[in-house]
C-alpha cells in the first residue's frame, strides 16, 4: 500500500541521515592505538623539554617549588589569581600541625574583554586595583602581607619570585607582558597605585597550586592536574633528570637560596642544617597543552579542529589545549553543527545567525546537554535558548555531538596523564606505583563524564599505576599559599 511505501522511505531516510552523523562523527572516536600513539607523543615532548630548553613544544618549566607541604606551614596569606576567566583574591590562614587547617576569604572579579587584550600596564593596574578593594573589603589595608601570585600562563623561571611570561594562552592577548617578568609588572602596578604594600614572594602556575593544596591533605599527591578553561599538568621530577636548570644557574639552590657547597660571608661551606630536607626533586610545569605545535597531532586533528585552530587567536598554538580544553570544546561542536546543517542533515538546512556566532556554544552548555538525567524535552529548550529552534530528532544529534567532543577531549587527557605517571614510575624504578593526582577546572568537576572518561583511559593505558583522582577545594589559591608560606619561612 501507499502507507507502508511512505513509511518504509522514511525509515530509509532516517537511516541514511543517522550514518552520515555517524561518519562525520567518527573522526572523533579514537581506539586503542591512537591513544597509545598520544601518550608515547606525550611522553616524547615531556622528554624532549627536560633537555632542551626552549626548543619543545612541551616546555617543562621549572617551579622552584622542592616539597610537597609538611603541615608545617602557618600564618596568613594573601593568594592572588588569575588564569581563567576571572581575577580571584583570597586570604589564607593556616594553623601549625593541624591538618586541613585552612581558612579562606576570598572574592572574585571579572577581567573584561579589552582590559584581556588591552596593554599590559593596563592589565595589571586593573590588578592591583582589584587587590585595593579586597583590602578594603577585608579591612587590611595596612597589613603588609606576603603574597602568592598564582598566574596561570608558561612562566620562565630562574627562582620562585620570578617568572618571565614565554607567551600567552587561553584568551589573553595583553601588549608588553611576553618576555616580561610578571611579578615586577604586578610590583610596580602596585607603586603605582602608591596606596598599599605587599611582599609578593612566589609566583605559581595553577597546576603547582592545585598538586600543593591536594598534597596538604594526601602526601601521595604529586602531580596536579588542570582540565577547564585550558588544560596542563605539573608534577615532581628528579632534579637529576632536569638538565636546563643546572644550565640556568650552575648549580641547584636549596630552598634558603644557598646554592649548596657554596661559601658563606664567613668564608665557611655551608653545611647542612637540622630541619634541612633532602632536596631531590623539583616540581615541573609541563604545559602539556603545546604538544602538537610541531604537527605531531595532526593526524588526530579532524577539519573542525584545524578550523577552531585557525579562527583562534593563537593559531598554530597549543593544539593539544585545543583538542582538550573548555575555551574550545564548544567551538568544535559549533564547527560540526554546522557542517551537518549545511549538509542538510540539522535543523531543516537553515544556517541561522546564533550558529554563526563564535562562543555561542560554553563549556557549561555541553555539561548541561549531555547530563542524563536531562529529558529531550529540555535540550530543545536550551537550545532555543541560544536561538535555535530544533525538532527532537535535532536534539539527539547535537547531543551525539556534544558526546563526542568531550569523549575524546577526556581520553587524550588520560593518555597524557597516563604518559605522566609511568614516567614518575620509571624514575623510580618502580614496576608499580600507587600516587594521587590533584584536579581541578569546571571540565573535570562539572561536565557529567569528563572526569571517569579522563581516570578510565589514564588507568587502561597505565596498568602499572594505581592513580587516584582527587579534586581540590580552592585548589590555587590555598596551594599559592602554602608556597608563599615555605618561601616566607625559608628568607634569610
Ligand atoms: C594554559 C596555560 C597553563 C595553565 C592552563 C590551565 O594551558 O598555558 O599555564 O596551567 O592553561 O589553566
Amino acid at each position: 500500500s501507499k502507507g507502508a511505501a511512505l513509511v518504509t522511505a522514511v525509515a530509509q531516510r532516517l537511516a541514511s541521515l543517522k550514518r552520515q552523523v555517524v561518519e562525520t562523527l567518527s573522526p572523533f572516536r579514537l581506539n586503542q592505538a591512537q591513544l597509545q600513539l598520544v601518550k608515547a607523543r606525550m611522553r616524547e615532548g615531556l622528554e624532549a623539554g627536560l633537555k632542551m630548553k626552549g626548543s619543545s613544544t612541551v616546555k617543562m618549566l621549572p617551579s622552584f617549588v622542592y616539597h610537597t607541604p609538611d603541615g608545617t606551614e602557618h600564618g596568613k596569606y594573601l593568594a592572588l589569581d588569575l588564569g581563567g576567566t576571572n581575577f580571584r583574591a583570597l586570604l589564607v590562614k593556616f594553623k601549625k600541625g593541624l591538618q586541613q587547617n585552612a581558612r579562606l576569604y576570598h572574592k572574585i572579579y571579572t577581567i573584561p574583554l579589552e582590559t584581556m587584550q588591552g596593554t599590559g600596564e593596563e592589565l595589571f593596574d586593573h590588578i592591583a586595583q582589584c587587590v585595593s578593594d579586597f583590602l578594603d573589603y577585608m579591612g587590611m589595608k595596612n597589613a603588609h602581607l606576603p603574597a602568592g601570585f598564582t598566574f596561570s600562563f608558561p612562566c620562565e623561571q630562574t627562582a620562585i619570585d620570578t617568572g618571565t611570561l614565554v607567551t600567552w594562552t587561553k584568551g589573553f592577548k595583553a601588549t608588553d607582558c611576553e618576555g616580561h617578568d610578571v611579578v615586577s609588572m604586578l610590583r610596580e602596578a602596585i607603586k603605582r597605585r602608591n596606596e598599599y604594600n605587599l611582599d609578593i614572594v612566589a609566583v605559581v602556575n595553577d597546576t603547582v597550586g592545585t598538586m600543593m593544596s591536594c598534597a596538604y591533605e594526601d602526601p601521595r599527591c604529586e602531580v596536579g592536574l588542570i582540565a577547564g578553561t585550558g588544560t596542563n599538568v605539573c608534577y615532581m621530577e628528579e632534579l637529576k633528570n632536569i638538565q636546563k636548570t643546572k644550565e640556568n644557574t650552575g648549580t641547584m639552590k636549596r630552598d634558603d637560596g644557598i646554592p649548596e657547597g657554596e661559601q658563606q660571608d664567613d668564608g665557611t661551606e655551608r653545611e647542612k642544617k637540622e630541619g634541612d630536607a633532602e632536596i631531590s626533586k623539583m616540581c615541573i610545569n609541563t604545559e602539556w597543552g603545546g604538544l602538537g605545535d610541531d604537527g605531531s597531532l595532526d593526524d588526530i586533528a579532524t577539519p573542525y579542529d584545524k578550523e577552531v585552530d585557525q579562527n583562534s587567536i593563537n593559531p598554530g598554538k597549543q593544539r593539544f589545549e585545543k583538542l582538550t580544553s573548555g575555551m574550545y570544546l564548544g567551538e568544535i561542536v559549533r564547527q560540526v553543527v554546522l557542517d551537518l546543517t549545511r549538509g542538510g542533515l540539522l535543523f531543516r538546512g537553515h544556517v541561522t545567525e546564533p550558529l554563526k556566532t563564535p562562543g555561542i556554544f560554553q563549556t557549561k552548555f555541553l555539561s548541561q546537554i549531555e547530563s542524563d538525567r536531562l529529558a529531550l524535552l529540555q535540550v530543545r529548550s536550551i537550545l532555543q535558548q541560544l536561538g535555535l529552534d530544533s525538532t527532537c530528532h535535532d536534539s539527539i544529534i547535537v547531543k551525539e555531538v556534544c558526546k563526542a567532543v568531550s569523549h575524546r577531549a577526556a581520553q587524550l587527557c588520560g593518555a597524557g596523564m597516563a604518559a605522566v605517571v609511568d614516567k614518575i614510575r620509571e624514575n623510580r624504578g618502580l614496576d608499580h606505583l600507587k600516587i594521587t593526582v590533584g584536579v581541578d577546572g569546571a571540565l573535570y568537576k562539572l561536565h557529567p563524564h569528563f572526569s571517569q572518561v579522563l581516570q578510565k583511559t589514564a588507568r587502561g593505558l597505565a596498568p602499572q599505576c594505581d592513580v587516584t583522582f582527587m579534586p581540590s577545594e580552592e585548589g590555587s589559591g590555598k596551594g599559592a599559599a602554602l608556597i608563599t608560606a615555605v618561601a616566607k619561612q625559608n628568607q634569610p
